[in-house]
């Protein structure tokens, strides 16, 4: 028997709905989401602050079970998001605003992502660093590399925002409340820009002197030899 009669004979067998998998599996996002950026922004009050409040959110989504559910739904989530924007682009270019909105936050977002996943990766196991409030900080503490991570950390945290927002959309969509929906959309799309805008000056020490430890500058060393912070 094929694959394609298997399928057809046998109602147990289910073919995956992925767009539905991908609305679900969003929640465990949109939930780290805002544990995420809430840690960012009590920046404001320091450094010993903020790396206080991420040891506290640790016990959420770093402890073996949770931050392996949580690794591997935005791997899936990457892969997923990936395929069905392929596909989409595939029937044809984006109609309306806000479907150019869904493509261009979801690809922006993928890009951020996966960065950001292989840089976590490279700090944690290859260099042995503490991935504290330093780890971002170092990369805005100078040229050439907060040319590059002044534009990526804001159009990554607006992108998610942005493509969250239109997934909690659908979900009021459903609920019957269509101008509900639309307002929460523009809502996160306005919400991620300021809060993007609010994080950045806090990791380059705009409101704080930030004194970089040495192996932080070591570890920029890798990369760009003679890094000097500003
Ligand atoms: C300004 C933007 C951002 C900065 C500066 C930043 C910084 C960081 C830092 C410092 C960590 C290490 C956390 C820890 O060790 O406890 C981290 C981990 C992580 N970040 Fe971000 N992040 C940003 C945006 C995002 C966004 C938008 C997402 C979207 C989901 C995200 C997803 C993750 C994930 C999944 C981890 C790994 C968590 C873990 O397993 O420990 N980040 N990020």
């Amino acid at each position: 028997m094929t694959d394609t009669s298997l399928r057809r004979h046998s109602p147990a067998i289910k073919k995956i709905n992925w767009q539905q998998f991908h609305k679900f599996n969003a929640v465990i996002l949109l939930v780290f989401v805002f544990i995420h950026l809430a840690t960012h922004v009590s920046g404001i009050f320091g450094i010993e602050t903020y790396n206080a409040v991420q040891k506290v959110m640790r016990l959420i989504y770093r402890n073996p079970v949770s931050e392996t559910i949580l690794l591997a739904s935005i791997v899936l989530q990457l892969i997923v998001g990936m395929v069905l924007l392929v596909k989409s682009l595939r029937r044809g270019r984006p109609r309306d605003l806000l479907s150019w909105a869904q493509v261009l936050s979801g690809g922006m977002f993928f890009v951020f992502m996966t960065q950001h996943l292989f840089s976590l990766g490279m700090t944690r196991l290859y260099f042995d660093l503490e991935t504290d409030f330093f780890w971002p900080a170092s990369v805005m503490s100078g040229p050439p590399y907060i040319y590059y991570f002044i534009p990526y950390y804001f159009l990554g945290v607006w992108s998610v925002m942005v493509h969250l927002g239109i997934g909690v959309r659908y979900w009021i969509l459903d609920a019957g409340h269509a101008r509900l929906a639309n307002y929460t959309a523009l809502a996160f799309a306005i919400g991620g820009a300021l809060v993007s805008a609010f994080i950045l000056p806090i990791l380059a020490g705009a409101y704080f002197d930030i004194e970089m430890p040495k192996e932080w500058i070591d570890y920029l060393r890798f990369y760009v030899p003679a890094y000097e912070p500003w």
